[in-house]
């Protein structure tokens, strides 16, 4: 790989490999309360209340998870009545979200596949297509991720994206605030990584990453580029927990990222409709949330 700017090759491949380590360890080790698998058996359910109050009732609908990890929200999807297909990239994630579904005795069909090349067998077969906490900053070609997106659903289907706001993303630390990402432009930003927000007292053998920071603008007209609809962008200022580990915790249990006297959006929500026909979700807003 040159010194300069990897290619969008040399990104997947060295990004594969973190996620292939991430997924042997992550809910392997005592510390790590984010991936608890063994409450996940016993039937914790681990999808947060915003993703699942914008998707709405999802029993019966066919749901596409994108980037699903070693399954655990994707088989939650399922204990909430979907018939749930996971895709991600890293074959170890995807042995072991095999492995879990069995273990839990649940229904799942998970792929191994590049999220920006969906195989053709995924067209048109989904009612919701679902992507969270952590997914935009992995992907070197945002349009082509979209179209993968919109392709797999049926007409008047939805996507339903809950992600790292920008905002958030480019802030290093909080006391004192250091911003050491840029905002959006989609060019690729190399970081060593040595450990896991799952367990942060975890070190793992050092492996370089490429990222790719993402304006809202830009995941926005992405979306609208690929045909979909936005029927509700959502910025939240407070979030249910803290993807990063740098946020501050108030009083109602809620994490926060402080600027001044206010706060800056911590996650966004997209929910981006398909043509055709389709009734929609009653809730369906734009706005900033608290
Ligand atoms: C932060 S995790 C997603 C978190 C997930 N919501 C969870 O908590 O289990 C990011 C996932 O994206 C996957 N991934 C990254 N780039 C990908 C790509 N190009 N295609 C498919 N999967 C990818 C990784 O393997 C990893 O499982």
């Amino acid at each position: 790989m040159s010194d300069t700017m990897p290619s969008a090759e040399d990104g997947l491949s060295l990004n594969r490999a973190l996620w292939d380590l991430r997924a042997r360890v992550h809910g392997t080790t005592p510390a790590d309360r984010f991936y608890d698998v063994e409450s996940f058996l016993a039937g914790r359910q681990t999808l947060y209340s915003l993703e699942r109050e914008l998707a709405g009732d999802v029993a019966g609908k066919d749901l596409l998870h994108l980037q699903c990890h070693f399954g655990m929200d994707t088989l939650n999807w399922a204990r909430l009545g979907a018939r749930v297909t996971g895709v991600d990239f890293s074959p170890a994630a995807v042995e072991r979200a095999r492995l879990l579904a069995a273990r839990a005795g649940l229904a799942a069909t998970f792929v191994e596949a590049d999220t920006q090349r969906l195989p053709a067998h995924l067209e048109g077969g989904f009612d919701l297509v679902v992507a969270t906490y952590g997914v935009l900053c992995w992907i070197a070609d945002v349009k082509a991720w979209m179209r993968g997106a919109a392709m797999a659903l049926r007409p008047g289907g939805s996507l339903l994206l809950v992600d790292i706001h920008p905002a958030f993303q480019s802030v290093a630390a909080l006391d004192p605030l250091v911003v050491d990402w840029p905002y959006g432009g989609g060019e690729p930003q190399r970081e060593t990584v040595t450990g896991t927000y799952a367990d942060r007292d975890l070190t793992t053998p050092a492996q370089e990453t490429v990222q790719y920071p993402y304006s809202l603008g830009e995941i926005v007209t992405a979306a609208a580029d690929a045909g979909l609809t936005t029927k509700h962008l959502g910025e939240h200022v407070a979030a249910e927990f803290d993807p990063r580990g740098i946020l501050h915790q108030g009083e109602d249990g809620r994490y926060r990222l402080p600027f001044g006297d206010s706060h800056l959006p911590i996650l966004y929500s997209l929910l981006a409709r398909a043509p055709g026909p389709g009734a929609g979700h009653p809730g369906w807003t734009t706005g900033v949330e608290s």
